[in-house]
């Protein structure tokens, strides 16, 4: 690889699963790697190949109103061509179960921790009139299920963001990629935090027993070893980011996972049943000419 092709990386959350294995596959291909954990200490113990193959570790917690001006800062001081947007949690919980302040905290992470990083990144972007701005959602930024509202919510929100963005900052010569995951082997799932209410219950009100909402809280929470349904490998998933970035991409989603693909499927079946069902009433609505 030329110089010229290789590009500085920045990734957020890069501790851990996905922005670990994306830390890797972009230092592999001879990328400059910035990653951001909330502790470098923790990450440097748990993630050491991190630096021992050129990365650098610097401190932001994209969930704190000061990440806005912390970011600026690095994106003054590191001249970056790639942002990814990675770090992130699930809130599991029922609508009824989930407090206001619960809501909040999820949009903290995963709804204003990348608009802070996409805010500081762009004036540098926009001046150089290049660069690579990645956020790395989820199937659930598309479909919400039952038990993933909160989670879905943050992810729905930011994915609009990023949908506004990439037409906005085309003309600068800024790509937008929206890379929706389905279940793959992280620590994500032993992660996940149900609504404190109800947590001696399991993560959700006696109401709720027996209904959608229990199977989603009881399945996503079960984090005996590496739970079966997580069929997703990290590394193909890195390595499917990196190429699109590296070669270019003509899409603005890519879900990643066989999973993904048929719940994306379902929810696009269901868009075209409700479309074809509400056609004639929604052309139906203009003023009488
Ligand atoms: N694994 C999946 O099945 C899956 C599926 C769909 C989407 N995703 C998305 O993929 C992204 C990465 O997840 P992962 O699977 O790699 O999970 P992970 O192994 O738990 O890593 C998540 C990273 O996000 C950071 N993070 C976690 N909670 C945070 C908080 N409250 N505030 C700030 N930072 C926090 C952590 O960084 P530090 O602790 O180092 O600060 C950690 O490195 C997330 O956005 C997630 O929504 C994952």
């Amino acid at each position: 690889m030329s110089d010229f092709h290789k590009r500085t990386w920045l990734i957020t959350g890069a501790s851990s699963g996905l922005g670990k294995s994306l830390a890797l596959e972009a230092l592999s291909k001879g990328h400059r790697v910035l990653g951001t954990t909330r502790e470098i200490q923790k990450a440097q113990h748990s993630f050491p190949e991190f630096e021992v193959n050129g990365g650098t570790w610097l401190s932001l917690d994209p969930g704190n109103p000061v990440a806005h001006e912390m970011a600026t800062n690095i994106f003054a001081a590191h001249n970056i061509d790639v942002l990814v947007n990675n770090a992130g949690y699930a809130f599991i919980g029922g609508v009824e179960d989930t407090s206001e302040d619960e809501v909040r905290s999820q949009m903290e992470v995963n709804f204003y921790g990348p608009l802070r990083l996409i805010r500081a990144a762009l004036p540098n972007m926009r001046s150089k009139r290049s660069g690579n701005i990645v956020l790395i959602s989820s199937g659930a930024g598309f479909t919400a299920r039952p038990g993933r509202a909160a989670y879905s919510a943050s992810k729905f929100a930011i994915e609009a963001i990023h949908e506004s963005l990439s037409d906005e900052i085309e003309t600068f010569g800024i790509k937008v990629l929206i890379v929706e995951p389905g279940a793959f082997r992280t620590p994500f799932a032993s992660r996940i935090i149900t609504p404190a209410q109800y947590r001696s219950n399991g993560g959700f009100s006696q109401a709720y027993q027996g209904t959608s909402v229990e199977k989603m809280v009881r399945g996503m929470s079960d984090t005996t070893g590496m739970p079966g349904w997580l069929k997703g490998d990290p590394q193909k998933a890195a390595k499917a980011i990196l190429d699109a970035v590296e070669n270019g991409h003509e899409y603005l989603r890519m879900p990643l996972g066989a999973d993904c693909v048929t719940a994306l499927e379902s929810k696009m079946n269901s868009l075209q049943r409700d479309f074809d069902l509400t056609r004639a009433v929604a052309n139906s609505t203009g003023v009488d000419s």
